[in-house]
């Protein structure tokens, strides 16, 4: 038996949190109305909420959501500063938008940009470098899974986007989100055991590579993949798992209030 306060996630003592994941489903218009729907549910206030819509409604968002707790994520970013990178968009045009995450890796772009982990790894780095907060996705296959290779799968592609990152400082975290490829979705989300088993497993790489104050004050470990309002209490019971990044069920405005609820009721 683990001896008490060693438990692989660290114990709880870290807000629970929701990401929402807006992919390429709506026009910068349809987003900012979304959002104006989002403000009229009744969001409680002990749970950190994340909008990440598409980068064209990054704007019009930031606007909407000034004066409220509700925090604006990108999708993507690129890693290079200001310069020749036609189509991208760096880090510090996120931030100046007022957008504070960034999700990096997400399985949908490293399949659709072919994008590698080194390529993750940098765009952390800028993110971590322009005062962004990095939600850094790793996810295994069915097939990597069938034949037992998540942990190993998960271990690497951690690995890989966090070595020799700086910590995150006072105004940052490092958000790693363990969004299994099969999950996502799909209609048929991992256990809540399997979420907070490989929640574990990136737990012990946060801990080699920032120690335990750094992990501890300033990093969160998220699940994605199929979450509902109905199973995402399931998710963050536990301590490993400390919150949930949602695509399709919080596109709605009810969807995603439902969730943050179901969230803060645990
Ligand atoms: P899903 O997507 O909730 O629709 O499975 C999750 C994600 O891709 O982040």
């Amino acid at each position: 038996m683990k001896p008490k306060g060693t438990t692989p996630g660290g114990g709880s003592g870290r807000r629970p949190i929701v990401v929402a994941n807006w992919k390429m489903y709506l026009t910068a218009a349809e987003a900012v109305t979304r959002v104006q729907q989002l403000l009229t549910e009744s969001l409680p206030d002990r749970v950190d909420l994340v909008m990440c819509p598409s980068t064209t409604a990054l704007a019009g968002i930031g606007q909407r959501l000034a004066g409220h707790t509700i925090q604006l994520g990108a999708q993507d970013v690129f890693w290079a500063a200001p310069g020749p990178h036609t189509g991208e968009v760096s880090a510090a045009d996120l931030r100046s938008l007022g957008v504070r995450y960034v999700l990096v890796g997400h399985s949908e772009h490293r399949a659709s940009a072919h994008e590698h982990n080194d390529v993750v790894h940098r765009k952390a780095l800028a993110a971590l470098g322009h005062g962004l907060s990095p939600i850094v996705c790793v996810g295994e296959s069915r097939e990597d899974r069938h034949q037992h290779r998540h942990h190993h799968v998960i271990t690497q592609q951690l690995d890989a986007a966090i070595r020799n990152l700086p910590p995150p400082d006072e105004r940052q975290e490092l958000l790693v989100a363990y969004e299994p490829i099969w999950a996502i979705g799909t209609g048929q989300p991992a256990t809540a055991a399997d979420a907070q088993e490989m929640a574990d497993v990136i737990h012990r790489s946060l801990l080699e590579v920032f120690g335990r104050d750094v992990v501890a004050r300033r990093t969160r470990v998220l699940y994605g993949g199929s979450v509902t309002p109905a199973n995402v209490g399931e998710f963050v019971e536990g301590q490993s798992v400390h919150g949930v990044l949602v695509g399709t069920a919080g596109l709605p405005a009810a969807g995603l209030g439902s969730i943050v609820r179901a969230v803060a009721s645990r």
